[in-house]
């Protein structure tokens, strides 16, 4: 590929859609990739827009948006909706557009309860790509490509190479589809796909069909020019029957066309320096404010105040089967037995909510729980603990490990995907390393590493030599985005 640079004398159009963005809408990581890597293309020179559905999460936010299209007609099987499209901007000035519909996007949660999924999110993103397509079109954006995200945008790629191929506006537009998680597949009943629009013909398994579903996230990765994932193992790792979740014979297929990108981490947001979320700052060389956060949340969670003085365990996580959830939940009674802290904020399935819940009422001194969605105190953990856990059973890419080596957290992760590019083994004898990896999905194995991390935590100066390589690492976008852009150019000189 060529040097993003060598083609910065013409703009490229990016229309960059996904189906959450921060800060207007947030659940995981998509949203913080979706809500600065437009920041960084932008700086590269790319003319990017952003979408996404306007939920209830971005209303409440009180958002400066303007109106700048009313009444946009949308085909839904049948029949036409209608809804409107404002404008608002990313901190810097990136234009975002915001798809209202009440009656589909005005909810409490962006795509389901801890029961469940929404019943109807087939027509929510069914709506959601065809109008972000048409208004496009509508208002002229003549875009040279678009780059969507996850299954809730897996139809467009498809839209753009069959429905809408005839279509002058869209002929020559390129698409990129990136895979944040394959875990997540947008499956539906085959009879819903007049809902879609898509010729019936497309219902096969070398286009939509999935062991007789339709899969939104197939569409993606069959139609889509190119494919990326959101690091270079898992890229490797989905390519194979034990990760690929039954899409793996198809991304080999594709394999000359799929690219794993590692994710970078927005350090305006994401820095002890300058986060707003936390009252001591703090950075490398002056690391006395660390020890104020950790104060602070042992306070603010109520953990007994000895734990001020001793290791002091974090986990920020969707509360997911994919995340270790269950590893953690074994060995939650050997970390209190290790007198070392434990901090839980999560948010997800029932079953996980309601066991973590009982552990801290069981360990009110050691263990602190907080189920619920809450940016401020992730913050304040990743500046507060001494650790962080991420056991996942896959993880695509992983934020919260890059996000913890800034804020000197050390990571203990087990050593899948992103994970396991991303953080290295720390060695005692040479001093390198940031973190603390396991490889079997076993609770001893996870149990063993938490052993050797807080054994080299009684070691102050084996600690802060580890504690500063984490801080010294850099995962910012630059190199990452460089890479999106000469993907961009090369899939559109090809489409
Ligand atoms: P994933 O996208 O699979 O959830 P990532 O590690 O890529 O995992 O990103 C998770 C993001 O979501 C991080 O920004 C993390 O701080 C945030 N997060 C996860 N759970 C919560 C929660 N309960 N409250 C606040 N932020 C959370
Ligand atoms: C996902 C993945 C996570 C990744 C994030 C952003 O939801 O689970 O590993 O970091 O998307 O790409």
């Amino acid at each position: 590929m060529k040097d993003a640079d060598y083609f910065m004398t013409e703009s490229l159009k990016v229309w960059f859609l996904a189906s959450e963005v921060a800060p207007f809408a947030k659940t995981g990581g998509l949203a913080d990739v979706a809500g600065s890597l437009p920041a960084y293309l932008k700086s590269l020179g790319v003319d990017v827009r952003v979408g996404l559905p306007f939920y209830r999460m971005a209303k409440d936010r009180d958002l400066k948006a303007q109106k700048v299209l009313e009444g946009l007609e949308v085909p839904l099987g049948n029949t036409r909706l209608r809804g409107d499209v404002l404008e608002t901007s990313t901190r810097e000035g990136v234009p975002v557009y915001l798809f209202d519909r009440e009656d589909l996007f005005d909810r409490p949660n962006l795509y389901g309860t801890p029961e469940g999924d929404y019943y109807d999110n087939l027509e929510r993103f069914t709506y959601f790509c065809r109008a972000a397509l048409l208004f496009a079109s509508k208002v002229g954006f003549q875009f040279d490509l678009v780059h969507c995200h996850d299954w809730q945008t897996g139809l467009i790629p498809a839209y753009v190479k069959t429905l809408y191929r005839a279509n002058p506006f869209f002929s020559n537009v390129a698409s990129v589809f990136t895979i944040h998680n394959i875990g997540y597949q947008g499956l539906f009943p085959p009879d819903r796909l007049r809902i879609c629009g898509l010729p019936g013909a497309e219902y096969n398994p070398e286009g939509l069909e999935y062991w007789g579903k339709i899969s939104f996230l197939k569409a993606g990765i069959v139609y889509a020019d190119a494919i990326t994932t959101v690091s270079p193992r898992y890229s490797q790792e989905i390519q194979t029957p034990e990760y690929g979740m039954g899409m793996d014979g198809i991304l080999r297929k594709r394999s000359a066309d799929l690219y794993g990108i590692l994710n970078g981490a927005d350090y305006t947001s994401w820095n002890p320096a300058m986060d707003r979320h936390i009252t001591n700052h703090y950075s490398l060389g002056n690391m006395r404010g660390k020890r104020k956060c950790k104060a602070d949340l042992v306070k603010e969670l109520g953990l007994h105040e000895r734990f001020v003085d001793r290791p002091v365990l974090g986990m920020v996580s969707r509360l997911a089967p994919q995340k270790g959830s269950d590893l953690l939940a074994q060995i939650v009674e050997d970390i209190v037995g290790l007198d070392a802290g434990l901090v839980i904020l999560g948010a997800g399935e029932e079953a996980y909510q309601a066991l973590f819940l009982e552990l801290g009422r069981k360990y009110p001194e050691s263990v602190a729980v907080t189920i619920g969605f809450d940016e401020g105190l992730a913050h304040r953990i990743m500046a507060g603990v001494d650790m962080l856990l991420v056991p996942s059973h896959y993880e695509p890419c992983g934020l919260t490990q890059i996000y913890a080596l800034k804020y000197g957290t050390v990571p203990i992760v087990r050593a899948t995907g992103g994970l396991d590019d991303t953080i290295n083994p720390f060695d005692p004898g040479s001093g390198e390393g940031t973190g603390f990896k396991f490889s079997d999905y076993q609770a001893k194995a996870f149990l063993d590493q938490i052993r050797e991390a807080l054994k080299v935590f009684e070691d102050r100066p084996g600690w802060m030599k580890l504690v500063e390589n984490g801080m010294q690492a850099d995962f910012s976008w630059e190199k990452s985005a460089r890479e999106y852009v000469s993907l961009y150019e090369k899939v559109k000189e090809e489409a």
